[in-house]
């Protein structure tokens, strides 16, 4: 487990990022020409992203990876990266949802991820796993105060099998959430990646107890190929309360049930 609170982007490699933030000096399509034994699948990935703007842009301005438009576009819509605002980055690697944040509002981030992340100025990253019950505890010493967003673009790693790669991410996507109920401030937002069909009955369920508005969201920067969408609950109520599973007291008075 580690910490790093970033100064000026460079520093040591990442297995994700370079001394660039992410980006290698050589371009894509320098990268292709000169591939030697690459599989079919790799050759199809390179071409996909020589033809992806996003990818383009996304180096052009120095953000980590062409999902910071993900949020970018999410946020546009809907405001959710408040001026000053605290926000938890969860599955932050290689950072560019954090890049994002901070440059958006000047937001504090404190990010976490199974990689370690990149420094980047005005950010905080750990090194952990969203399922360990420690985790919310890491996360509340290092932010300094209530979140007021907690975003979650964690993916399971595919396996091929949808069923098993769709309840592996629905179990991430309730960690985030375990995560947000501990952390939130009242009014606070929530943005979690989640498969096409949305969000489980049972959990639409307790974001809807939880949240004021919820909604689903594919952003225009998400691949039309892909099975991913967002869910965004705004407007964080506090932890709903268990019903009260215990007999009602009879009122004072009333005739004693001896059967
Ligand atoms: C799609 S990437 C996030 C990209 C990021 N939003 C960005 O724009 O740079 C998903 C990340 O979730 C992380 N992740 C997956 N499972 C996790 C877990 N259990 N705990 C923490 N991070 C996790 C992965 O390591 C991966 O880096």
């Amino acid at each position: 487990m580690s910490a790093s609170r970033g100064g000026p982007r460079g520093g040591k490699r990442t297995r994700r990022g370079t001394k660039a933030g992410g980006f290698s000096g050589r371009s894509l399509k320098e990268k292709v020409r000169t591939a030697k034994g690459r599989s079919t699948s790799s050759t199809r990935w390179l071409k996909r992203q020589l033809s992806d703007p996003y990818v383009e842009e996304a180096q052009r301005r120095g953000y980590r990876a062409r999902s910071a438009f993900k949020l970018a576009q999410m946020d546009d819509k809907l405001r959710l990266i408040r001026r000053g605002a605290r926000v938890l980055d969860l599955g932050a690697a290689p950072g560019s949802w954090s890049q994002v944040a901070l440059e958006r509002a000047g937001a504090q981030v404190v990010g976490i991820d199974l990689e370690e992340v990149e420094p980047l100025a005005g950010a905080t990253f750990l090194v952990g796993d969203v399922r360990e019950p420690e985790t919310a505890e890491r996360l509340r010493a290092a932010l300094p105060g209530p979140a007021d967003l907690v975003m979650s673009d964690m993916a399971a790693a595919a396996t091929g099998h949808g069923p098993t790669d769709h309840l592996r991410t629905m179990a991430l996507v309730e960690a985030a959430l375990d995560i947000a109920e501990a952390l939130l401030a009242p009014g606070g937002a929530f943005v979690a990646k989640v498969l096409q069909g949305g969000t489980e009955a049972g959990l639409l369920a307790r974001l809807k107890r939880g949240f004021r508005k919820v909604q689903h969201i594919k952003p225009p920067a998400s691949r039309k190929d892909s099975a991913e969408l967002y869910v965004i609950a705004t407007g964080f109520r506090g932890v709903p309360e268990e019903p009260d599973s215990r007999p009602e007291e009879p009122p004072e008075g009333a005739p004693q049930d001896t059967a």
